[in-house]
């Protein structure tokens, strides 16, 4: 009924227009539009009765939403109809190609025939990207990053990179290459024309609570890593309570699709999955995240983000031909940071894209939060869980990360964690700094961080950080 109406409105609409013009072409606009409204909702009807879409079906939906064709609304009920029935292999691979194929594709083939780069499925206190990748371009390995925004309760390098200020992440391709070609490095946003429907449909599933999804993150990811003309690619695919993947079969499952997607596309992915069960390193909002990162180059790391950042990098180096022995690479990323050259390299990237280095130099310039609040342990004992996805929804609500799309985010805010998982605290010890600029959630987020923070009396075996590669 609502859609015989939908067609005698625009028939309405179209006759008026013409004003007694050629009848038969008003007809064949009105069959257009029919078949095109004909299309989205019998693509629509056919996932929420958990039917399979087929490649025409996909790539009519990918044309039509980047386009503005397809509505927020239609596409909003297609995301969430494949949130809860799920696709099979073969639709997210054709999804994946469709939304890489929907702008422009990068060639980076003049930076050698293996030219690798680096994802993450998203994580909390993840600064894993500022502190590798400039470790990576120091050992002369090319890095043409383009990295997201925060997703969900997760943060985004793009928000972290844009604390320091002057940072520019929104950059034209050629300049984009130019930089790569000039200083081995470049990491900007998702600004240019490399995979928009990603895009859109990345902020409509933030909108719409549809994030923690196999196929939409596989395609998420690859479509984009495809576009963006890397053939090598090393993914962290995060694994716990603040990742998107709660579980290990869950997270295999992501990995062996994305590999096969990899495959079909030219694209060698290894994924290195890695625990996110408490926050990555001592820090979690945006400035915070920085400054953590500039320390960890200058050799001063937390041993989890080090971990991290060493499986990562060994991996990239050898996709890159630059060593098989993965021990190996490691050294040779140590080495770089010890000399200085990694932290050289980031001064080098800061000032290419125009950010103001005297704050890397000098981290005390940062804009503080104006609240800077200790919570007290309220009794002895280990430290027996930090519930990552609950300190990143915290860190949210401060405002490190946007509750609706065009939120603005406040760079300076965040949790400072003072003791990890299975470590031992007295009563009175400091657990973490809150950092926040509204006087009036102190009380709350006290309580809340106190909640999420459990003190056992028993110690709590630690847990592996990497928990496994799949190549
Ligand atoms: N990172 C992405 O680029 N997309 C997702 O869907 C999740 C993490």
């Amino acid at each position: 009924m609502a859609y015989a109406q939908y067609i005698e409105k625009h028939l309405l609409n179209i006759l008026y227009k013409v004003k007694g013009g050629n009848i038969s072409h008003t007809f064949r606009k009105i069959r257009l539009i029919k078949k095109k409204n004909m299309n989205i909702l019998e693509i629509i009807a056919k996932k929420k009765d958990g039917l399979e879409l087929n490649k025409k079906d996909i790539d009519f939906f990918v044309q039509g939403y980047t386009q503005g064709e397809i509505t927020d609304y239609q596409a909003a009920a297609l995301i969430m109809a494949v949130y809860i029935k799920g696709m099979t292999k073969e639709e997210t691979t054709n999804l994946s190609l469709a939304m890489s194929k929907s702008g422009e594709i990068l060639d980076l083939s003049k930076f050698g025939k293996n030219v690798v780069d680096k994802h993450s499925t998203g994580g909390v206190g993840d600064k894993v990207s500022i502190v590798l990748l400039p470790i990576i371009a120091s050992l002369g390995i090319p890095v043409a990053k383009m990295s997201g925004r925060g997703l969900g309760h997760t943060g985004g390098t793009i928000d972290k990179l844009e604390s320091i200020p002057g940072y520019t992440t929104n950059i034209e391709v050629e300049e984009f290459i130019s930089d790569v070609e000039k200083i081995g490095i470049s990491m900007i946003g998702q600004t240019m024309n490399l995979a928009p429907a990603d895009k859109k449909i990345y902020a409509l599933r933030d909108a719409i609570s549809c994030v923690d999804s196999i196929p939409l993150i596989a395609s998420s990811i690859m479509s984009k890593k495809i576009a963006s003309g890397a053939n090598k690619l090393v993914l962290d695919v995060t694994v716990g309570n603040g990742a998107f993947m709660k579980t290990m079969e869950d997270a295999k499952k992501l990995s062996t699709e994305m590999i096969e997607i990899g495959k079909l596309s030219n694209l060698e992915t290894v994924c290195v999955l890695t625990n996110m069960n408490q926050p990555l390193g001592y820090t979690v909002g945006n400035t915070i995240e920085v400054i953590e990162a500039i320390k960890a180059l200058k050799g001063d790391i937390a041993e989890d983000l080090r971990q991290v950042v060493l499986e990562l990098g060994s991996y990239m180096i050898k996709l890159a031909g630059q060593g098989e022995n993965i021990e190996k690479n490691k050294q040779k990323m140590i080495e770089n940071v010890k000399n200085g050259k990694a932290y050289n390299k980031l001064l080098e990237l800061v000032q290419n894209q125009n950010g103001d280095i005297s704050y890397i130099e000098n981290t005390e310039k940062f804009e503080k939060a104006k609240y800077i609040v200790p919570v007290y342990a309220e009794k002895e004992g280990y430290i027996y869980e930090i519930n990552a996805e609950g300190v990143g929804k915290l860190a949210c609500k401060l405002g490190a990360g946007r509750i609706k799309k065009e939120d603005l985010i406040d760079k300076t805010v965040g949790i400072e964690i003072c003791k990890k998982v299975s470590e031992y605290v007295h009563e009175g010890d400091t657990l973490a700094y809150i950092h926040l600029n509204k006087e009036d959630k102190i009380k709350e987020s006290k309580s809340e961080l106190l909640n999420i923070i459990k003190i056992a009396e028993k110690t709590k075996e630690k847990e592996k950080t990497i928990l496994g590669v799949i190549e």
